[in-house]
């Protein structure tokens, strides 16, 4: 696929069928991640593979965690944030190293794993299959990190929910870069 056609036809998919993938395709994606550019080559981006029961695992920690957080919302809250994660057969947690030096800024790391990301989820649609970054309040909780080998003063910047896609992919539709560029010349 060009990479054109891929940057203009992924769009984030929620859907997926529950059927595993292969863990060669898993790591093809991871491959094409860690393509990424990133400054002073600290390849800072962390990634968390769950699959099968891992995913009732983390999906145990976000219920404790928003069970701790909010103890008034009702029992079924709990109990379908406990089934968040069973939504595809895979999903990569992606965490960012904090700076090991000075020249080293937080926010280029951040932007780094932010492309490798990208990168993931291009693979992922070049290889007909369903992918959606997601975050929520999930990607900031300390018991959630901790779970997943994370300090907790350290970036979390998405869970990527991989799998078959349930529909063929549609056209995606984005607005023009034109009200959002200036050109100085
Ligand atoms: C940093 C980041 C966090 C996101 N978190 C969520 C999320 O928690 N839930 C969700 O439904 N989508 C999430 N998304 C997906 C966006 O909603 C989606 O990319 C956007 O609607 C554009 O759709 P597209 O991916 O099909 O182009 C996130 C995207 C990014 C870049």
């Amino acid at each position: 696929m060009d990479v054109f056609e891929a940057i203009h036809g992924r769009h984030s998919q929620g859907k997926v069928k529950p059927d595993p993938l292969p863990r060669e395709m898993i790591e093809k994606l991871l491959d094409a991640a860690v393509q990424a550019p990133n400054h002073y080559k600290v390849r800072p981006w962390r990634f968390v593979v769950l699959t099968g029961e891992g995913r009732d695992k983390l999906g145990n920690v976000m219920a404790a965690w928003q069970q701790e957080h909010h103890p008034e919302f009702p029992q079924d809250t709990f109990d379908k944030t406990r089934r968040l994660p069973l939504r595809a057969p895979v999903v990569i947690a992606v965490g960012v190293d904090k700076p090991g030096e000075a020249k080293v800024l937080e926010i280029e790391n951040v932007c780094a794993a932010a492309a490798a990301i990208e990168n993931l989820l291009l693979a992922a649609h070049a290889i007909v299959l369903g992918a959606k970054w997601r975050t929520g309040e999930w990607a900031r909780a300390t018991k959630v990190k901790e779970f997943l080998g994370f300090e907790s003063d350290q970036e979390m910047i998405g869970f990527i929910y991989i799998g078959y896609p349930e529909f063929a992919a549609e056209p995606a539709s984005r607005s023009s870069f034109e009200d959002r560029t200036v050109w100085m010349e």
